[in-house]
């Protein structure tokens, strides 16, 4: 039997984490590093990028790579530095999303072509190049997609997003199955409401005492009462990541708080 202390050892090994510079993908970022992996945290935000690389555990072991998901040769280049600078690819982690609130009725083809480029098409372009590039490496590897409660279970004014996540969930689904013979797991995480910039961002902005009572209200759809935190996402990213979940593959893992419960 492997010890216990074994499963969540990422000692020796490279993850990339998209959308790594704040919320979730920092929370993840800092449970990887925290179990020995470097980490490459790619993102478009350089300023916040660069800081949240560079104060994670391992100092030096880490690097910030600015990466747009929206442009498949910028996803090769980041498969490409992370192999460059630190000689392997394990991990990657397709967090990065944006979820723009619009009724259905007032969505542009720009919109939609923008939250599915970033939220579907970009992780696929990455788990691809990630999957070549462990394929070369001999086999072995983990990929964690980030998709949403929303992939289940529409939240309203979200239908680009609502797709999308869906979408994330079946691409799981496929590349698990695909990728098995590689020795590479492929499974996805549906986080609930998790307190981040952006989903601060996302709250309509009514201020004052109707923010209280629409905060109030959605707090009591949740059966735990409570608003995750991103290291609630990251200790399931670290699960799905690590030896603890080498039989685990094409699942997604709610992590709501309940709320689907209702
Ligand atoms: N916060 C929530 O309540 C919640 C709930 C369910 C699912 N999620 C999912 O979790 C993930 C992270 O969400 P968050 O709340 O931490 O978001 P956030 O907005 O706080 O952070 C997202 C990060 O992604 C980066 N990013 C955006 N577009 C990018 C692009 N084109 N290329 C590279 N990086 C890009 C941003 O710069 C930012 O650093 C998303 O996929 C989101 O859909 C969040």
């Amino acid at each position: 039997m492997q010890p216990w202390s074994q499963l969540f050892d990422l000692k020796g090994q490279v993850a990339i984490v998209t959308g790594g510079a704040m919320g979730i993908g920092a929370g993840i970022a800092a449970r990887l590093a925290e179990q020995g992996a470097s980490v490459v945290v790619a993102d478009v935000d350089e300023a916040a990028g660069r800081a949240t690389a560079q104060a994670l555990p391992g100092p030096g072991k880490s690097l910030f790579v600015r990466t747009d998901l929206r442009a498949p040769a910028e996803v090769d280049r980041l498969v490409a530095t992370a192999v460059r600078e630190r000689g392997r690819l394990d991990i990657v982690v397709n967090n990065a999303g944006i979820f723009p609130f619009s009724p259905a009725l007032s969505v542009t083809p720009e919109l939609w072509d923008r939250v599915l480029e970033v939220n579907l098409r970009g992780p696929f372009f990455l788990a691809r190049s990630a999957a070549l590039q462990m394929q070369r490496q001999g086999g072995g590897g983990a990929i964690v997609n980030i998709a949403s409660i929303d992939a289940v279970h529409p939240t309203g004014s979200l239908v680009a997003y609502d797709a999308s996540k869906g979408g994330l969930r079946m691409m799981t689904r496929s590349l698990a199955l695909e990728f098995a013979s590689l020795g590479v797991r492929v499974n996805a995480i549906a986080p609930g409401s998790i307190n981040t910039p952006g989903a601060s961002r996302a709250m309509p902005a009514t201020g004052g005492a109707d923010a209280q009572k629409l905060l109030a209200g959605f707090l009591a759809r949740i059966p735990l009462r409570r608003m995750g935190e991103p290291d609630d996402i990251a200790r399931a990213a670290l699960f799905l990541a690590s030896p603890a979940a080498s039989y685990v593959t094409g699942t997604m893992l709610v992590v709501d708080g309940g709320y689907l419960l209702t």
